[in-house]
């Protein structure tokens, strides 16, 4: 879609912060499709042996398909709402085959399957629409920052920009879910609620602590430490809980 045609539909109103994620998801729909890759990089030997013991990991994590998603979200009944998360969906799978490109150029052979992104899967089928899209929340959250560690260390500026493409998504799909998901969070009931942020604060800080050191040899290629990538972490979670933990006028 064109800028000219969102800002139209935005204008037509009335409107609702579904429907302008769904027009804005619509207007990034397809950014990334020219992007092919040159295979010509100057990668430092350290920098390449990281990427091939790490990228393969966030390759698959980014390969749903967003099935239980979307028939979740379908109760909920907005239809700019499942839309967008259609789109949303797409984003993520085409940072995929983004992924896949770089993995194929660097001859680094791709997973079929890896026990994070398991246990990952097991817990959102098992949740509904809230609790999914904040198990969901946990690997966008922790991947806003690995990209962009990526995108500044990695030392060549093709591959930078590819990695740098991915984490400014990361970032809009953060406030995507920031404008969406707390109205339908503070529905529950008290008890539950403070459940729920304590357990998404222990799953956020013990994955943190999982990345950094599982793929600590690529955030020490790229000049970011496992302690450093954690600590940053823990900042992020801190700005992050408050967002998605509030009260709303919904
Ligand atoms: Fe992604
Ligand atoms: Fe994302």
């Amino acid at each position: 879609m064109r800028w000219s045609e969102t800002a139209t539909k935005i204008h037509e109103g009335p409107t609702t912060i579904e429907a302008l994620w769904r027009a804005d998801f619509e207007f990034h729909e397809g950014q990334h499709a020219k992007v092919t890759t040159s295979g010509m990089w100057k990668l430092a030997p350290v920098v390449e042996a990281g990427l091939r013991t790490s990228l393969p990991q966030f390759q698959l994590g980014e390969m749903g398909t967003g099935a239980h998603l979307l028939t979740a979200a379908e109760k909920v009944g907005d239809p700019d709402y499942v839309q967008a998360l259609q789109l949303f969906v797409r984003e993520e799978q085409e940072h995929a085959r983004l992924l896949a490109l770089v993995c194929q150029d660097l001859e680094i052979e791709m997973l079929q399957k890896h026990w994070t992104d398991g246990v990952f899967q097991v817990t959102r089928t098992i949740a509904g629409l809230r609790a999914e899209v904040l198990m969901l929340l946990v690997a966008e959250i922790v991947a806003v920052r690995y990209y962009k560690v990526l995108a500044e260390g990695v030392g060549d500026h093709v591959l930078s920009r590819i990695f740098a493409r991915i984490q400014e998504d990361e970032v809009r799909h953060l406030e995507f879910h920031e404008a969406t998901l707390p109205q339908h969070i503070d529905r529950w009931p008290k008890p539950l609620w403070l459940a729920a942020r304590t357990i998404w604060l222990i799953a956020l800080v013990g994955t943190s602590a999982v990345v950094a050191w599982d793929h600590r040899k690529v955030l020490r290629a790229c000049d970011s430490g496992p302690t450093r990538f954690f600590r940053e972490m823990l900042r992020l979670i801190r700005v992050q809980l408050p967002k998605f933990f509030r009260p709303t006028t919904a």
